[in-house]
């Protein structure tokens, strides 16, 4: 858990030109603030300075040895902060903005707090889509590290709700900018001589990396050496507090049933069956049926294809 105390009152300001202006002095003052992006919402704080990266850690009680993304707002300011390769470039071109983070060799004249990437040679770099993240990173001027904003271990918030229901009491403010449209995290991608690795699956599918390429994309989050080349991806991660089981046909009569398609329950992932609708409302999902009296949460199967792979990962680490 946290080490930092709940003392501090959490302001909700809706997104607009007032609640821009007020993150970005709480930004540059050193306080982290929450904001929506297309994937999930942020905990943002500017990347060079060490002190505010620690309030990070501290509100979210993440481990000091995993890194953090940084985001950007165009590739010259990404360019100032890693070494790019062809397949990097072409990634960032095809991709960016979006929910794709590219793990690249971090320059040596990074101005990155060695913190924000837990002293790594890598750094991991998104530039988001999401025109309030953007707003914040023009009004900032500066890169911003950005973990989920969640407590560490738990579910990603995909609503301003979800962020106070975690992190209440240990943050100063929250952008609400209403339902992320994606639901899931970014997909972290390495690039890898003449192709890709796939560190964690997201939005963007392997078979969208493969188009784009031409290369071979390969799913580095399946090997069980994983917890070296991305840190923050250890099995434990993305719990519920309730026990999980998904892929499951039955039910029990005090389960909280997550239904997909024609397979019905408590909460309905998508009726008509659409993998990302399914993957936009998966973390509300979640947090509903950890809200609820159920003992137990049973996940109807979904297809393991496209951001379906995405969706069955965060459920495969929902039972851990
Ligand atoms: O969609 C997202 O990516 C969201 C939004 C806010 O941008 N952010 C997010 O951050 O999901 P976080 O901290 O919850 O997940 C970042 C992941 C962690 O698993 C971390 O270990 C990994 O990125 N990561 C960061 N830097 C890395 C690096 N240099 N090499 C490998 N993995 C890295
Ligand atoms: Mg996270």
């Amino acid at each position: 858990m946290p080490n930092a105390t709940n003392t501090t009152v959490t302001e909700i300001l809706a997104a607009g030109d007032t609640a821009i202006a007020t993150a970005a002095s709480s930004i540059t003052q050193g306080h982290p603030v929450a904001v929506p992006t297309e994937t999930v919402y942020g905990l943002a704080a500017d990347a060079r300075n060490a002190e505010a990266i620690a309030r990070i850690y501290d509100a979210k009680g993440r481990p000091a040895f995993n890194p953090l993304i940084v985001h950007v707002a165009d590739l010259t300011a990404a360019e100032r902060l890693a070494h790019f390769d062809k397949t990097a470039l072409l990634l960032a071109e095809r991709f960016w903005p979006g929910p794709l983070t590219l793990v690249l060799p971090k320059r040596e004249d990074s101005p990155i707090a060695s913190i924000a990437t837990a002293g790594l040679e890598t750094i991991a770099i998104r530039i988001p889509a999401h025109p309030v993240m953007r707003a914040l990173l023009a009004a900032c001027e500066c890169p911003l590290a950005a973990p989920s904003a969640n407590a560490s271990g738990r579910i990603s918030p995909t609503t301003a709700a979800h962020v106070v229901a975690s992190l209440g009491g240990r943050i100063a403010l929250v952008i609400d900018g209403g339902p992320c449209q994606a639901g899931l995290e970014s997909t972290i991608v390495r690039t890898a001589g003449h192709g890709a690795e796939i560190l964690r699956p997201g939005p963007v599918t392997r078979e969208m990396l493969a188009q784009a390429t031409g290369l071979k994309v390969t799913l580095a989050y399946e090997t069980p050496d994983l917890a070296i080349s991305a840190p923050g991806q250890l099995a434990s991660h993305y719990a519920p507090r309730k026990p999980l089981a998904y892929d499951v046909t039955s039910s029990d009569a005090d389960d909280y049933v997550i239904g997909f398609g024609a397979t019905d329950g408590d909460f309905n992932l998508s009726a008509h069956g659409d993998l990302a609708e399914a993957a936009a409302r998966l973390f509300d999902a979640l947090h509903a049926a950890d809200a609820s009296d159920a003992l137990r949460i049973v996940v109807a199967p979904i297809p393991d294809c496209g951001i379906g792979r995405a969706i069955n990962d965060r459920l495969r680490r929902a039972t851990a």
